[in-house]
């Protein structure tokens, strides 16, 4: 019996961070509800799904079975997940968990429609950084909702910062943090100011790092290995390609809203969501990519200069 008394997960959205959370919640045991706009983007994010229980089968075998899970664990597992592209579909899970890009109206939108089909249990939001106790209040049952941010990527990363909105329960909070562990994940508390915890220090930190490829004091390259000097595993902008411009662009905006121009986005961030270049999910960022693998820098990046 799970921890926090769930039994049903739905996850809205299978996009980097949804087929994730859908992944590791099948693999912790619940039956997983996920949907997304279109079969078309279903049956991608459910082969993305597949390749990632596929690599941890491959760690199993050549780790003598230290690492990773068995191909039936897989099986069990990917069998645990349906993908419908009906909302309505979720309306019998204990809990969904809203992984749906990183727009406020659209957002609230989703949190209004689930309350007018009648969806009446526990709703949390992936977001990174929009206010809780603003999601929470177009749900409509603020007590019935809070924030669950899941690091990137999520069957790797641990950490999961929870959110109390204003008027979250304790009720909900405590069985969010159940679930937390029923995942297999350490909760992080941190309370509802703009980027919580973990982008309050890690937005400004890759803006300063592109701020220092616009003024020519190093290369995209060059950045990336100081920051391996600092044990880091992957430097601030290859992270940021991997994360999604368009999101890093976002959060910046929301912090420079609320705690004003320090956090303001740099300027090469803002010319690279225009072009479309959102990182490896869009084939371009600060990187080249091919798939979710950097192949190369992108040379507008590097011809870029502000003084
Ligand atoms: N990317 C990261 O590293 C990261 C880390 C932590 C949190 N987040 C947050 O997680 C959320 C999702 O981010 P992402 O990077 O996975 O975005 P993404 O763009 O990769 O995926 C979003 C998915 O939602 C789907 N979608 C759009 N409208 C929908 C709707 N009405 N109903 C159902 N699905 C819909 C899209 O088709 C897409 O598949 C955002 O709030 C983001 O801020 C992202």
């Amino acid at each position: 019996m799970a921890e926090s008394g769930i039994s049903k997960v739905g996850v809205i959205g299978i996009g980097v961070m949804g087929n994730g959370i859908a992944q590791v919640a099948a693999q912790s045991g619940f039956n997983t509800v996920v949907t997304d706009i279109s079969e078309e983007v279903l049956e991608r994010g459910m082969g993305n799904i597949k390749k990632s229980l596929g690599r941890l089968v491959k760690a199993y075998e050549k780790s003598g079975g230290e690492k990773g899970i068995t191909e039936d664990a897989m099986n069990e597992a990917f069998g645990r997940i349906k993908a419908t592209t009906e909302l309505k579909d979720l309306l019998d899970c204990d809990i969904i968990i809203e992984a749906a890009p990183e727009k406020p109206d659209l957002k609230e939108s989703i949190n209004r429609k689930l309350a007018e089909l009648g969806y009446d249990n526990l709703l949390v939001s992936n977001t990174s950084g929009i206010s809780i106790t603003r999601l929470g209040a177009a749900y409509g049952k603020p007590e019935k909702f809070m924030g669950m941010h899941f690091m990137n990527p999520v069957p790797m990363q641990k950490g999961v910062e929870i959110i109390r909105g204003l008027a979250t329960s304790d009720e909900t909070y405590n069985t969010v943090v159940a679930l937390t562990h029923d995942m297999g994940k350490i909760e992080i508390p941190a309370e509802d100011k703009a980027g919580f915890a973990i982008n309050r220090m890690w937005v400004p930190f890759v803006n300063e790092a592109i701020r220092v490829v616009e003024e020519g004091i190093a290369s995209v390259e060059g950045v990336d290995k100081c920051t391996l000097c600092l044990g880091h595993r992957m430097g601030p902008l290859m992270t940021a390609d991997y994360v999604g411009l368009d999101t890093m662009l976002f959060i910046a905006n929301v912090l420079e809203e609320e705690f004003g121009s320090f956090y303001k986005a740099s300027p090469l961030l803002k010319r690279l969501v225009e072009a479309g270049h959102l990182g490896a999910k869009s084939g371009m960022g600060f990187y080249k990519w091919d798939g979710f693998k950097a192949a190369g820098i992108n040379p507008d990046v590097e011809r870029y200069r502000i003084g």
